[in-house]
């Protein structure tokens, strides 16, 4: 662990922080995916330029993989995880702000696959601690039921056409669920599978100009 994990590992989570190198950048929040951990997605800061990075690694193991949830099997989660951890995180982020001095209030997640349905969780579990949200390989993480209003989030999806975890019909569900409660999502097909292509960070670059 080097100095800079050992001194944020207090906020709940080990992760790395790089402030904005432009005056009132946004705070790009990367959630990796199952397996991955808070240096997987550093490159994509990147896609932002200017833009602060907050990093964490995910708090659940499942085999020593680091993940931001339980799950039961591929695919199946353990919702009161989901819900418990959804609120660790969005906690997180409020933290993280004023131990880092960021705005909480222009936080954009970018995450993908296990990062991106822990995004969505957050999203919808607690309103307003995301301005918005880039989904790479997203799922429904969980549904909140009617009532959760999200109005004025942009969340963008780019999934795979032949994902053999995601499933066209999933990503319409997840796309249609936010929808349902307020945001404004676009949805982009990648031809591939569960791994990233570069289209994906191409969509997420164009998405992020028009976000910030
Ligand atoms: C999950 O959250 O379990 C996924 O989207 C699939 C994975 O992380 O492998």
């Amino acid at each position: 662990m080097n100095a800079l994990q050992a001194m944020t590992a207090d906020l709940g989570y080990v992760h790395v922080f790089k402030p904005a190198q432009s005056p009132g950048a946004p705070t790009l929040l990367l959630l990796h995916g199952t397996g991955g951990d808070e240096h997987d997605l550093l490159p994509l800061g990147g896609l932002a330029p200017g833009a602060a990075v907050l990093s964490p690694r995910g708090n659940v193991l499942e085999n020593g993989m680091p993940r931001f949830f339980r799950r039961l099997a591929e695919g199946v989660f353990d919702v009161e995880d989901v819900k418990r951890r959804a609120g660790e995180l969005a906690d997180f982020v409020i933290a993280a702000a004023a131990h880092h001095k960021f705005d909480p209030s222009r936080v954009i997640a970018m995450g993908f696959s296990n990062g991106a349905n822990i995004a969505s969780a957050v999203l919808l579990l607690r309103p307003g601690v995301l301005k918005g949200a880039t989904l790479f390989r997203a799922m429904v993480p969980l549904d909140p039921g009617p009532g959760v209003q999200v109005a004025g989030t942009r969340v963008l999806i780019s999934n795979g056409r032949i994902d053999p975890i995601v499933s066209p019909e999933e990503t319409e569900r997840l796309a249609r669920l936010l929808q349902r409660a307020g945001a404004d999502v676009e949805v982009h097909w990648q031809p591939a599978g569960h791994q990233l292509m570069p289209s994906d960070f191409a969509v997420a670059k164009t998405w992020l100009q028009s976000v910030r």
